[in-house]
């Protein structure tokens, strides 16, 4: 059975064609990605209902994909996340990167992954897509040739593998990132404010006044962070702790645990849709759509503020400012390969 398939999805102004892919299982699960910004457009799966739907925020057009100041469903690096005053520093080399989210670098930068051409080869034996990008030396002020592939793979048992791998020929910060949005609830209508939520976590980054981390970890027992048992997100997101971002927008340092296990559980009991993920990078960003505010698209639906919600696995963000951080720092002839994976059930 030819399970992948591939279709125009628009045009670049340089007249490169965007292809719009999408993987399926036999359960009616299926994902579709564009070679813009690597971006996940859609993830389909049947809820309590049996009805197929769409799970996560996307847009029709590549129109709308061209601007995505949200990074909804984008690929993200080659850092994820944010570093304060944009100040990278390796060995005794300060880069100075761009200031797209002033006063911070975010997210990689105005010329991050999110916005890259991507090359899309599929492989139908193995039912995934193979995404590869050469990153120049210099780009976005990142040092190195960085050779950077990721696999989207799709199983029979319902679960997204998300695969980076890379290389580089000077030594430059990797930390990549899935940005999509979920809304398990396929409707995207109704906030994940009731989500119940589970994370394995027991403490999360202090940050400053910017969203940059200070070094410092805050232990979120009985607090409205934690969400080591199953709460819904809703319950303490209008807390005063959590008042200046506005919801949950957070990163959380998963426990260490040996082998591969659940991080987190996203459980949208109405439907019955139950996510769990893993991962080896050692923690999370956990976003709940907090400037999602009644964003238009172009069927003018709106997403709105906690209109999904990101589970974002990546390095601790600014990890070359703090020596008990990540080492994020990948070096030439070194090899680098992380995966997360989110596994979809009816429960
Ligand atoms: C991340 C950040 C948020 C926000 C979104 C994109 O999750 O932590 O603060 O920038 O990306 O809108």
């Amino acid at each position: 059975m030819n399970r992948i398939t591939k279709k125009i999805f628009g045009k670049l102004k340089d007249g490169r064609n965007v292809y719009e892919f999408t993987l399926k299982n036999l359960n009616g699960f299926e994902i579709s990605a564009i070679n813009y910004g690597g971006i996940i457009t859609r993830i389909v799966f049947p809820g309590r209902d049996g009805i197929p739907s769409n799970i996560v925020l996307g847009y029709d057009t590549l129109d709308a994909y061209l601007k995505n100041p949200f990074y909804i469903g984008a690929l993200v690096g080659r850092t994820a996340n944010r570093i304060k005053g944009g100040q990278l520093l390796i060995g005794n080399h300060t880069y100075q990167l761009s200031l797209n989210n002033p006063p911070n670098h975010l997210h990689g930068g105005y010329n991050g992954f999110h916005n890259r051409f991507w090359d899309i080869e599929p492989d139908e034996t193995n039912n995934l897509l193979k995404l590869s990008y050469l990153s120049p030396d210099g780009e976005g002020a990142y040092p190195g040739n960085l050779n950077i592939e990721v696999l989207y793979a799709l199983s029979e048992e319902n679960e997204l593998k998300i695969t980076y791998k890379a290389s580089t020929d000077k030594p430059t910060p990797l930390s990549p990132t899935q940005h999509t949005y979920f809304n398990l609830s396929a409707n995207p209508g109704e906030t994940i404010l009731n989500h119940d939520l589970k994370i394995k976590s027991l403490e999360l980054l202090e940050v400053d006044d910017h969203q940059c981390p200070t070094g410092e970890f805050i232990n979120v027992k009985n607090s409205p962070f934690d969400f080591n048992q199953f709460r819904k997100i809703g319950e303490q997101i209008d807390h005063k702790l959590l008042s200046k971002m506005r919801g949950y927008d957070h990163f959380y340092i998963f426990n260490k645990v040996e082998g591969a296990e659940k991080k987190a559980e996203l459980w949208h009991k109405p439907s019955g849709r139950y996510l769990s993920m893993k991962s080896d990078f050692p923690g999370m960003q956990v976003y709940t759509s907090n400037f999602l505010e009644n964003i238009p698209d172009e069927k003018n639906r709106f997403y709105q503020k906690h209109g999904a919600i990101c589970l974002e696995a990546h390095f601790h963000p600014d990890s070359s400012r703090y020596n008990h951080f990540s080492d994020w720092i990948l070096i030439p002839d070194e090899k680098f390969e992380h995966s997360t994976s989110y596994r979809f059930e009816i429960k």
